[in-house]
């Protein structure tokens, strides 16, 4: 059990046997040490309930609280709050028990079947910064709940059908034709540009294009073959940028909207079959009462065309289907730009309707803000275009190189590179990962990279100091027991024991900055206690116990930070 389960747990029997078995414990960390290390705060709605004195009522669960070997002393405060002070020897033990598990003496949870839905770029075009936060928070995601136990599918949802295919198919023959093909596909932004000129200047070439799309939904297998080319090239690019950034998408989790094509058929007959379709002006639409448009109607969305073609929809509701009957998965996370949250609220509103989805299937669309320039608008380029992914992270990489070249001059040309890599990717990721994925953030070079403040390099650094620690010690007893006695020792071992709660919440809302502000803290606290504490300049047993917290506190964050998708460097 984690320590918030196991407090909770105590308190909530302890309400009951004061009489108020339906009142919630509302335990959490305390908000000051003055207020011990965890708060029960749930006396006062209690009392309320039954109408009786918070106070007396306190003292009544304060006298039924069993917390033997768990907390050395209990206080009401206030009104009636519960404060709990933790036992040194129990965070002295769950400590040793971490330290001695590789995955930290963390339960496996009750597991699931999750997929996360990530990343999905459009093919047509090369990735650009709009999917970056895709591509981030949905990577942690799946390396948290795959460390809690849960059986996570990946999955990249990439755009690789619709008519502009068409157009990418007849420029992709006549590059061919020209000789110069591996040139065009060099840079897919341009080749895309090219490919629109063409088809909006020439009327021929207009037309073999449209030719191409009507052959390419008939299976034409000669242009089925092209398109498989093109869609081959541009994961390629996509597969560049995942390298890069350390995100563990592959081919084989790709599943284009092209996989459902056959499907969508079959979506209009069981859609139509559960009642729910009605045509309106030629198309086929499911009205939904649980929508409103402005004039307080029904609001209809479309799920095929009157010339027959299908939508965005109607594809995501046959990947829903796809997901329950031949996946069987319990929950699914789409971690896609929070502008889509009408269209993901009415596509699982339609699942539901429908039976694609059974109730115990979870369907969670994780939204995220916009990422923005310096000067507070959606990021771009100076003359405005879209930032390219790949050339963005090629920045991040040169501007560590310079800073590591400035700090660590003497380091050799290999090692300056990587670290230049690890601290420049891991202060892009760390940028996003530690605000809340549902608001817009400014990003910013200088703060992203600075050693001060809640950033990648300071963790990465933080994690450094801890491993010279080790390289002037010359030796440790990694079963050496931990003895609390310190004010800045207890802090640090409370916060190391919070690490398995903080992942629970990660993957309750799917919030990984619950991770990085823990991650912050755990490294602030590492500070104080290694300014208060002398490790190496003190003896035997006390030495010996610091070691240990320092093992852990590091153990910690490169196990924290990797979640996160974030690597760490024993010196930089
Ligand atoms: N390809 C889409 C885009 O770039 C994102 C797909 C999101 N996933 C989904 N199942 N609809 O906007």
């Amino acid at each position: 059990m984690t320590i918030l389960q196991l407090i909770n747990q105590r308190v909530q029997a302890a309400l009951a046997a004061a009489g108020a078995p339906d009142a919630q414990p509302i335990v959490q960390p305390a908000s000051k040490p003055e207020f011990g290390d965890y708060q029960a705060n749930g006396v006062m709605a209690a009392a309320k309930a039954l109408k009786t004195n918070p106070r007396e009522l306190a003292q009544k669960v304060v006298a039924a609280l069993d917390l033997e070997g768990i907390a050395d002393k209990v206080e009401i405060a206030g009104p009636g709050f519960i404060n709990i002070h933790l036992s040194p020897a129990y965070l002295a033990e769950r400590s040793s028990r971490a330290l001695a598990d590789e995955r930290l003496a963390i339960a496996p949870v009750q597991r699931q079947k999750v997929m996360v839905e990530y990343s999905s770029p459009n093919l047509a075009k090369e990735m650009h910064v709009g999917h970056l936060r895709s591509t981030i928070i949905g990577d942690a995601m799946a390396r948290v709940l795959e460390f809690l136990g849960h059986d996570v599918v990946r999955a990249n949802h990439v755009g690789d059908w619709g008519t502009q295919f068409g157009m990418l198919v007849a420029y992709l023959v006549e590059t061919r034709h020209a000789g110069d093909e591996d040139l065009a596909l060099n840079d897919l932004e341009t080749f895309y540009r090219n490919a629109k000129v063409r088809f909006d200047e020439d009327e021929a070439f207009a037309d073999t294009a449209r030719n191409y799309v009507v052959r390419l939904q008939g299976g034409d297998p000669e242009v089925l073959k092209l398109w498989e080319q093109f869609v081959d090239v541009s994961l390629k690019h996509c597969e560049a940028v995942y390298r890069k950034l350390n995100v563990g998408l592959k081919r084989e989790h790709v599943r284009g909207e092209s996989a459902y094509n056959d499907d969508l058929p079959v979506i209009v007959k069981e859609l139509r079959e559960a009642g729910l379709l009605t045509e309106d002006d030629g198309a086929q639409v499911v009205f939904l009462e649980e929508f409103r448009t402005q004039e307080d109607k029904p609001m209809g969305v479309i799920i095929q065309k009157k010339d027959g073609g299908y939508l965005y929809t109607t594809t995501d509701l046959g990947a829903v289907r796809y997901r329950h009957k031949v996946l069987h998965l319990d929950r699914v996370i789409y971690v896609v730009d929070a502008r889509q949250s009408q269209h993901f609220a009415q596509m699982f509103t339609i699942c539901r309707k429908a039976g694609f989805a059974p109730a115990g299937m979870s369907l969670e669309h994780v939204g995220f803000g916009v990422m923005m320039g310096d000067d507070g608008k959606p990021f771009k380029t100076r003359s405005g275009g879209t930032v390219k992914l790949i050339e963005l992270l090629e920045e991040a990489e040169e501007r560590a190189y310079q800073l590591v070249s400035e700090k660590n001059p003497e380091l050799g040309e290999e090692e300056k590179k990587h670290i230049a890599r690890v601290v420049g990717i891991g202060a892009v990721k760390y940028a996003d990962l530690s605000k809340n994925r549902m608001s817009d953030y400014i990003f910013n070079w200088d703060t992203m990279l600075a050693f001060e403040g809640n950033t990648a390099p300071y963790l990465q650094y933080a994690y450094t100091r801890v491993q010279s620690v080790f390289r002037k010690a010359e030796g440790y007893d990694a079963a050496a027991p931990v003895v609390i006695t310190e004010p800045a020792e207890k802090q640090l071992a409370v916060a190391l024991a919070q690490f398995e709660d903080t992942l629970l919440a990660v993957s309750d809302g799917c919030y990984p900055h619950y991770l990085s502000q823990y991650l912050y803290h755990l490294a602030t606290l590492f500070s104080r206690f290694y300014e208060a504490c002398p490790i190496l300049k003190s003896e035997g047993a006390v030495r010996a116990s610091r070691l240990q917290l320092a093992a852990l506190t590091a153990k910690t964050l490169r196990t924290g930070l990797g979640l996160l998708g974030i690597e760490v460097l024993d010196t930089m």
